[in-house]
């Protein structure tokens, strides 16, 4: 199918690796020119050698901290001054420390809220008068923590909530012009599981990496853990024509994990 995403102008947040490099990719290779970040110089490099010959169109790459407002900033002006527009913007993030209840102090939690929520709208906020020019498309990468909660990720859980909440009202707001959705990824084979995977190892959850990995398999119906492509081509999708009648969803992409 083509998504006729050819020419487009892609700015895909926290995308240097992960679901947020699995959509960039997804969306280079449908021809967009996609523009991405990350904190770290040297996985930047990679990624924009990565991407280059994935598709026709070119790709921008900008160090920045989605946390951090003025480098947000800064990756839109970048984006348009290289492209002339901005199209679509995705929004995905590292993800937060796991823990319970009461493991965690303010601080950790006000670093949540930063990197979950406040990533988000402080993006849409510099991206949408370009997304807005036009008509065009935001989609963010939240989790299936956000319709069932799972252990022991108590800020996955309470945080990304905020993302759903405004997801459903910037599909009104910004509509017709915008349409605004989210993806829901379950288990997926990134650094970020791997990261969680170990934990689980380190606090006796699991009795070793292989197993912890197998169990998270287990769990989703589909039997196995997700390739990040898969993310990444729903993200395109969605950003598509397509996907023209979509809007203000928040679709799981994990498997059928998901009981609710
Ligand atoms: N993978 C899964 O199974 C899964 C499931 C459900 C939800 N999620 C959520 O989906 C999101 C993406 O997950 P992932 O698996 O792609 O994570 P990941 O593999 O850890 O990828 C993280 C990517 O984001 C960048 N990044 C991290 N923190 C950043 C920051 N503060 N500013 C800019 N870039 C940043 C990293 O580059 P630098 O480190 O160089 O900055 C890297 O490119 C996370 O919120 C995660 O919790 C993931």
């Amino acid at each position: 199918m083509d998504l006729g995403l050819d020419g487009d102008v892609a700015l895909t947040t926290a995308s240097t690796a992960g679901l947020g490099g699995a959509s960039a990719e997804s969306l280079a290779r449908e021809g967009a020119h996609v523009a991405v970040c990350g904190r770290d110089p040297e996985r930047l490099a990679a990624a924009r050698e990565r991407l280059a010959d994935v598709g026709p169109g070119e790709v921008l790459g900008v160090r920045a901290d989605v946390t951090d407002g003025s480098d947000l900033e800064r990756l839109v002006e970048a984006t348009v001054e290289r492209f002339g527009a901005i199209d679509h913007l995705v929004t995905s993030a590292g993800g937060p420390p796991p823990g319970g209840v009461l493991d965690l102090d303010d601080e950790a939690w006000y670093a949540a809220y930063d990197l979950l929520v406040m990533s988000v709208v402080r993006a849409v906020r510099a991206a949408h008068p370009y997304v807005a020019d036009g008509g065009g498309t935001i989609t963010c990468v939240a989790s299936r923590t956000v319709r069932e909660p799972m252990d022991g990720l108590v800020l996955s859980n309470a945080v990304r909530r905020g993302v759903v909440g405004l997801v459903k009202t910037t599909a009104r707001a910004f509509a017709p012009a915008v349409r605004t959705n989210a993806v829901l990824p379950g288990p997926f084979e990134t650094s970020r599981i791997e990261g969680l995977v170990e934990h689980g190892v380190e606090t006796g959850e699991y009795a070793d990496y292989e197993s912890g990995l197998a169990s998270y398999a287990e769990r989703v119906p589909l039997g196995r853990i997700g390739d990040p492509r898969e993310l990444g081509d729903t993200v395109a999708y969605l950003a598509s024509s397509r996907g023209g009648f979509v809007n203000g969803v928040c679709l799981p992409v994990d498997g059928g994990a998901l009981r609710s």
